[in-house]
């Protein structure tokens, strides 16, 4: 019996490992080196031991000892932490290194070692309570078979501080049509391109969930993106399935509640496998659940990341994601949640408690309304977003009110925006609370851009649109200003193209 403990060393040094852990003849480390959950006083380090990615991992069943080191510097020659961690096939040979002790708010390097095959070398950096300034990549929606990720290299090229990924980071779907697809979307003939294909079948076991997270993680940029930074993530419905809600998928005709369930666990698992996450799910006969949200402090920014699918009210009024008349009397009902009450409780308290300049809450959907319709109508929105949960929504926005300059990060649109949250948050006159900026998406489509973009002139509280362009949010925070950078990809069919800056908002003009 190998034990963590017993193969612990400090201060640099050497570490034998038993040969039987030791087999060196494949490459290992086909999936990258990630961090994250970054900390003030710690880091989580992620690797996965995967010679055969697309083929359940191809390790042989059992244990196997991996090494780790941590150093202050690039060259690593300064090591600070070391030790060797044991991981099997129950955990598809993840790695979860949960460091604490460390300094804040300064870069780390980090590899891990298999027998004689080492790992590329990672940048870790803690979180900093007392900085100045903060660097936030915003990430979301990266449809594998829509395009390459080279929004990813762009983003390893800028090194943030941290990457906030609300979600969408697999899609579960089965192997599409590679090619142009033609179709009407809300009322537009909308075109868009497939350029390659998932590989298996639609995701329902844990063996599928773990190939199609080997698949996206073969894009070397996605690699690039989690080796130059910690990342806080929560997953948002793809990584399970489309418009789920707790314990409702979107086609419960088709799923029965027990298949769901254990749908729900194997991507679960599958997710933390892949994350560099500090708690894996906890199970209760077929009901998981893993712990997403929470806050994070970089400098000026506070960020509380939330989890909207695990403990959210299914969709009412019929309608999942489809613009659908706001009218429904569904949508009046006080206890219609995203969040769930203990998550709202918690995010109240953090708002209220928060010292920070800025505070942001990461919500997979848009926050701000959006209608489709001219203003003579009741508005038609989109009840998988906040639009379906109104009642909630104006309870946060109340408690924005209050707090030092709100931001709400967004993604799932797949479109970039800006838009104003006010105190009513229809009425663009009605004072305004804070600001709500949607990032693109690294790949996935939006064919109902062009439903999107005929409806803008309806809602005066948006700044700045654009459904056409892949790509993610640049965020630079200081102590008195917000810059939101909206990156844009030239060619997502090209994984090397080139990426530039759409437009710029700073908060301090709007
Ligand atoms: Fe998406």
């Amino acid at each position: 019996m190998i034990t963590r403990r017993f193969f612990m060393a400090a201060g640099g040094a050497t570490i034998s490992i038993p040969k039987a852990f030791a087999q060196s003849d494949r490459p290992h480390f086909t999936l990258g080196v990630a961090s994250g959950c970054p900390r003030p006083d710690g880091i989580v380090l992620w690797t996965r031991l995967a010679p055969e990615p697309l083929r359940g991992g191809g390790m042989p069943l059992g244990k196997a000892a991996v090494r780790y080191r941590l150093c202050s510097d690039q060259a690593m020659r300064r090591t600070v932490r070391e030790g060797i961690v044991e991981t099997s096939d129950a955990k598809a040979h993840a790695v979860h290194v949960v460091l604490r002790g460390l300094e804040a708010g300064r870069d780390y390097w980090y590899q891990f070692t298999y027998g004689k095959d080492e790992s590329p070398i990672g940048r870790a950096k803690t979180a900093n309570v007392a900085g100045t300034t903060a660097k936030l990549a915003l990430a979301s929606c990266q449809a594998y078979e829509a395009g390459h990720f080279a929004a990813y290299a762009d983003i390893a090229a800028w090194a943030p501080d941290c990457v906030i990924h609300i979600g969408d980071y697999i899609y579960e779907s089965g192997p599409g049509v590679v090619g142009m697809r033609s179709a009407q979307v809300g009322g537009f003939q909308a075109t868009w391109e497939n350029i390659r294909q998932h590989v298996g079948t639609e995701t329902v076991t844990l063996w599928d969930y773990r190939n199609r997270y080997a698949l996206y993680k073969s894009e070397p940029a996605l690699q690039a993106a989690h080796a130059v930074a910690p990342w806080i993530a929560a997953l948002d419905d793809h990584e399970i399935d489309n418009n789920w809600a707790a314990d409702v998928p979107q086609d419960p005709w088709a799923q029965t509640p027990l298949e769901f369930k254990v749908r729900k666990l194997a991507a679960l698992q599958a997710y933390y496998e892949h994350m560099p996450l500090e708690e894996p799910p906890t199970v209760n006969g077929v009901d998981s659940h893993l712990q997403l949200y929470g806050a994070y402090r970089f400098g000026p920014a506070q960020v509380h990341l939330i989890d909207t699918r695990q403990y959210r009210s299914d969709q009412v009024c019929e309608a999942q994601g489809n613009p659908a008349d706001r009218s429904c009397d569904a949508l009046a009902d006080p206890y219609l949640s995203m969040t769930g009450a203990a998550q709202e409780r918690w995010l109240l308290n953090a708002l209220k408690s928060s010292k920070a300049p800025f505070n942001v809450i990461a919500s997979q959907t848009w926050f701000a309304p959006y209608r489709y319709n001219g203003l003579n109508d009741v508005p038609h929105v989109n009840m998988d977003q906040w639009d379906g949960y109104p009642i909630q929504r104006q309870r946060l926005i109340d408690a924005l009110a209050g707090v030092s300059n709100p931001v709400v990060l967004s993604g799932d649109w797949h479109c970039a925006a800006a838009m104003r949250i006010h105190k009513n948050p229809w009425d663009p006159k009605s004072p305004r609370v804070g600001h709500n900026f949607c990032g693109t998406s690294i790949s996935s489509h939006c064919p109902w851009s062009l439903a999107m973009d005929a409806a803008k002139d309806f809602n005066g509280h948006l700044d700045y649109y654009n459904g056409d362009k892949r790509g993610y949010l640049r965020c630079d925070v200081t102590e008195r200003n917000w810059r939101s950078e909206y990156r844009v990809v030239t060619d997502p069919r090209d994984s090397k193209s080139a990426v530039t800056t759409d437009v710029t908002i700073d908060t301090r003009d709007v």
